[in-house]
C-alpha cells in the first residue's frame, strides 16, 4: 500500500462510478456544509482564545486531514452530541510542535494556509500531502512569506514544506500576480502575528471567507477598492465565537447543473452559501439562460445563503466573460457539463489555473467529454464546447473529486450509461454524493 493511498483515512481503492441515462431530476435536497469556511473555521478557532462552537462542519477528507494537522499541533476538537465541532482556542501563543510532519491530503487550502500559520510559530513543521498535492505549486504562499522573513524550504516549489520556526515576521505590501484565496488568507494569517501591517492586493476578487471569519471572532481588517486590498495589522489576538457554515456552492453547483438539464418541476437546494466573492456559476448560468431562483435570502453568521430553486431550463453557449472565471473557479468541470448540454458554442478563455487544481481539469475534462462523443477544443487556458447530446462510455476522473461529479451529471445528457473511473477522491470534498444524488433522482452508483 503506497503511504499516498492512507492518507487522511483514504480508502487505497480507486473505486468506480457507473451513471444510468437519466432525464429528470427533482424534489428538496441539502449539500453538506462548505469546505472553504469548514478549513478556516478550524484554523480560526485553534488559535482564538476561548471556545469556538462550528455547526455544519464539513466532515470529509480534506477537512479532517485539517482537523487531525490541529490535533497534533496541540487542539482539543471534540465532536457534540448536536453534530457540531467544538474547538478548544489555544490562543495566539498556544500552538505546539506536532514532532511529525502535517499529512494534508489532497487538501491545498489546508497545506497553503497552514503555511501562513505555521511559519509565525516558534517550533518547525512539516508539511506534505497526498501525490495529488505534492505536484501542486507552494511557491505562490512560500516566496512572499519569506519576504516577511518566514523561513520556507519547498522541494522544487512543490510539498513537502519545511518550515523553520522563530522567524520574525514583519508586515509587507504584497501584489499577487494571480487572484487567488490561498494566498490571500496564508498572508493574513502570518499578518495576524507580524509586526507592522501586511496589506495583499489582488487583480480580481478572490472569496473572502477568511477576510469575514477574521471579524466575526474580533480581528480588525482594513479594505480598499472593493476588497480588492485587504490590510491587517499584527499582532492581533482572536476570541472564539459561534460559525454557522453554510451548504457548500461548489456541492450544489451539480444539482444546479442537474436541474437546469432535467428539473422539470424544479428541484429545491437549501441553505446553500452564496457569497458574491464565489457565486459567478450562478452569473455565468444565468447567463446561459438557467433559471435559478433565490428564495430566502439571509445571513448565516458572517455569510450569505439562500434556498435555489432550479428548473429545467433551455442552455444556450455563451462567450464567458473572463472577469467571472476568478469567481466560479472550481464550478468549471460542472460549467463544461452544462455547456456540452447547451445549444451552440461555450467559449472560455483565461483560466489557465483550472490546470493547477486537483487535477490539469482543462484537460481532464476536455479528455473525457471527447470520450463521450462532445466536440470539444482544447486551448492553453480554456476549452471550447459544442453543445449536444453524449453517448456512453468510459471517462477518468484523474483522481479528483469535481471531475467525477460532473461525469455523473453528465448522464441527464447521455442515453447510455457512463462509467466513471477512480472516484475515491469524492470523499475529499462530498463523502455523501451518491445519496444527495439518488435523492433528487440521478442514478449513479460505486463499486
Ligand atoms: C480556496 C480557494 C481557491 C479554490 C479552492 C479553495 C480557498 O483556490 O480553488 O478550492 O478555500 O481559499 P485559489 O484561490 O488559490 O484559486
Amino acid at each position: 500500500m503506497s503511504p499516498a493511498a492512507t492518507i487522511a483515512g483514504r480508502s487505497p481503492e480507486r473505486r468506480d462510478y457507473r451513471a444510468l441515462p437519466a432525464n429528470r431530476v427533482g424534489g428538496s435536497i441539502e449539500v453538506p456544509g462548505d469546505k472553504s469556511i469548514s478549513h478556516r473555521a478550524l484554523m480560526l478557532g485553534a488559535i482564538a482564545e476561548g471556545e469556538t462552537r462550528v455547526r455544519g462542519f464539513l466532515a470529509s477528507e480534506d477537512c479532517i486531514a485539517t482537523r487531525r494537522a490541529f490535533e497534533a499541533l496541540g487542539v482539543r476538537i471534540t465532536d457534540e452530541p448536536d453534530g457540531s465541532l467544538r474547538i478548544a482556542g489555544v490562543g495566539p501563543a498556544g500552538l505546539t510542535a506536532a514532532g511529525k510532519p502535517l499529512d494534508l491530503g489532497n487538501s491545498g487550502t489546508a497545506i497553503r494556509l497552514l503555511t501562513g500559520l505555521l511559519a509565525a510559530q516558534p517550533f518547525d513543521s512539516v508539511l506534505t500531502g497526498d501525490e495529488s498535492l505534492r505536484q501542486r505549486p507552494m511557491e505562490r504562499v512560500a516566496a512572499p512569506l519569506r519576504t516577511m522573513g518566514a523561513r520556507i524550504r519547498t522541494r522544487d516549489g512543490r510539498a513537502p514544506i519545511e518550515i523553520s520556526g522563530g522567524a520574525r515576521l514583519v508586515g509587507i505590501d504584497y501584489t499577487q500576480p494571480v487572484a487567488s484565496a490561498q494566498v490571500k488568507s496564508a498572508l493574513l494569517l502570518a499578518g495576524l502575528y507580524a509586526s507592522g501591517t501586511t496589506v495583499v492586493r489582488s487583480p480580481g476578487p478572490s472569496r473572502d471567507h477568511t477576510e469575514r471569519m477574521l471579524r466575526s471572532l474580533g480581528a480588525r481588517l482594513d479594505t480598499e477598492d472593493d476588497g480588492l486590498a485587504v490590510a491587517i495589522t499584527g499582532p492581533q489576538t482572536l476570541r472564539g465565537g459561534e460559525i454557522d457554515v453554510p451548504g457548500d456552492l461548489s456541492s450544489a453547483a451539480f444539482f444546479i447543473v442537474a436541474g437546469c438539464l432535467g428539473a422539470a418541476d424544479g428541484l429545491l437546494i437549501r441553505n446553500v452559501g452564496v457569497n458574491p466573492s464565489r457565486n459567478g456559476i450562478l452569473t455565468i448560468l444565468t447567463a446561459m439562460g438557467a433559471r435559478i431562483e433565490l428564495r430566502n435570502p439571509r445571513m448565516a453568521g458572517a455569510e450569505p445563503v439562500a434556498d435555489l430553486f432550479v428548473e429545467r431550463s433551455e442552455l444556450t453557449g455563451i462567450d464567458v466573460p473572463p472577469d467571472l472565471v476568478p469567481l466560479a473557479i472550481d464550478e468549471f468541470p460542472i460549467l463544461f457539463v452544462a455547456a456540452a448540454g447547451a445549444r451552440g458554442p461555450t467559449i472560455v478563455r483565461g483560466a489557465e489555473e483550472l490546470r493547477h487544481k486537483e487535477s490539469d481539469r482543462i484537460a481532464a475534462m476536455a479528455r473525457g467529454l471527447a470520450a463521450l462523443g462532445a466536440k470539444v477544443e482544447e486551448r492553453e487556458a480554456g476549452l471550447i464546447i459544442e453543445g449536444g447530446r453524449l453517448r456512453g462510455g468510459q471517462v477518468d476522473s484523474h483522481g479528483d473529486h469535481r471531475v467525477a461529479m460532473s461525469f455523473a451529471v453528465a448522464s441527464l445528457l447521455s442515453d447510455e450509461p457512463i462509467e466513471i473511473r477512480d472516484t475515491a477522491a469524492v470523499a475529499t470534498s462530498f463523502p455523501s454524493f451518491l445519496q444527495v444524488a439518488a435523492a433528487c433522482g440521478l442514478a449513479v452508483s460505486g463499486s
